[in-house]
């Protein structure tokens, strides 16, 4: 039986699979019988954010966060442009500034936030509101300042995190942009959600808890880490965004400076940095990259760094026999980044406990950064 976590990390790391089921049950609603088929997506986006409400052009949408909801918002800018067809991007609320934006009325501003009362997020909202754009706030807070201030707002169902580095906030971002996406684009073109898709959904808490039994702290070896001075993290496209999150976490929550790149862009120049004692992670669970990260993967090894990779159960042969392979159950894009995360999470945590930190209370944080 596994030990009560010590931590507020820990347990809301643990907490996953069941607020994401609680966010799955918000929206997904499954007809008479249990078969795949009669699942069905209800309606995502509230009616004061969507675009049916609204004239005009098509226009862009903008998604705005700070740190951890930044990367939220990088995965929800590809979601919206992959899978509902509609110019999306992601930009830091700390650097916006209303004066060099093209944004206007025929825009759409989703602004994240777990807590909903970052200032900087705070700020960028009651700017583009200023310039006309229609707002979401995405935030696991229903009742704070961000969704007061919005023209409309959703509840991740994540609910209150109490450890400094966030994790539940992280995946409930994510996952309800997803939900907003296939939204998104079934307004656009009436194409609704496939049955795959919504079984993918339906199986997503199930596939979490898995991948938190598979990868669980215990199996994590912090050793790598402990005389490490730095540690990059390489993944592409959704999972670049996952490498990122996975950085800024172990450096939060190991005070160990940890930097992510695109898994190529390390051959030019970050290369130069890595020696037998600088951890790489690679996050690698698309099928058609296979090829590339396996020759990278080699690579790496072959200058001997310590190597983690994050991949699929079909595709870990591929990896040279040095590095430890971490499988996660496959899902189909963008949930397999998701679930990626877990490990990296996992990681954090194992790793900062070994390094002696605090890692609900990361010196010179805070939960929510309020400075006007
Ligand atoms: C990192 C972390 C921070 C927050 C950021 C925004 O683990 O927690 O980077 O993500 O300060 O906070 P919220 O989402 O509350 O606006």
């Amino acid at each position: 039986m596994q030990e009560p976590a010590t931590t507020w990390l820990e347990r809301e790391i643990r907490e996953q699979p069941s607020c994401l089921g609680a966010l799955i049950e918000s929206f997904l609603q499954r007809s008479l019988g249990t078969a795949s088929e009669g699942l069905r997506l209800e309606r995502v986006a509230p009616h004061a954010w969507s675009r049916s409400e609204r004239t005009g052009s098509l226009g862009e949408i903008r998604l705005l966060g700070c740190g951890t909801a930044f990367h939220a918002a990088e995965l929800g800018a590809m979601m919206f442009e992959h899978i509902a067809g509609v110019p999306a991007r992601a930009e830091m609320a700390t650097s916006f500034d209303p004066r060099r934006t093209l944004l206007g009325p025929q825009d759409r501003v989703v602004a994240l936030s777990q807590s909903g009362e970052s200032s900087d997020t705070l700020r960028a909202l009651r700017a583009v509101r200023e310039l006309g754009c229609t707002t979401l706030a995405l935030t696991s807070n229903g009742d704070s300042s961000l969704a007061r201030g919005a023209h409309a707002s959703l509840d991740t169902k994540a609910g209150r995190e109490r450890a400094i580095p966030s994790t539940k906030g992280f995946t409930g971002l994510v996952l309800a942009l997803y939900l907003l996406a296939l939204d998104e684009r079934r307004s656009q073109s009436g194409d609704e959600p496939q049955p795959s898709e919504l079984a993918a959904i339906a199986e997503f808490p199930a596939r979490v808890s898995q991948t938190l039994e598979a990868c669980s702290e215990i199996g994590i070896d912090p050793a790598p880490f402990l005389g490490a001075q730095s540690a990059f993290f390489l993944g592409d496209a959704f999972e670049l965004a996952i490498a990122r999150e996975g950085a800024l976490k172990l450096a939060e929550t190991a005070l160990l400076p940890s930097s992510s790149y695109p898994s190529a862009e390390i051959r030019h120049g970050p290369l130069a940095l890595v020696c037998g004692t600088t951890p790489v992670i690679l996050s690698a669970c698309q099928r058609d990259r296979l090829e590339q990260h396996a020759q990278l993967a080699c690579e790496l090894a072959s200058l001997d760094a310590p190597l983690l990779v994050i991949t699929t159960h079909e595709a870990s042969e591929a990896w040279p026999r040095a590095c430890t392979v971490y499988c996660i159950p496959p899902a189909p894009a963008p949930l397999d980044a998701l679930l990626a995360v877990v490990p990296l999470q996992l990681l954090a945590l194992r790793v900062g406990r070994a390094r002696g930190c605090d890692v609900d209370r990361p010196r010179n944080l805070s939960k929510s950064v309020r400075v006007e």
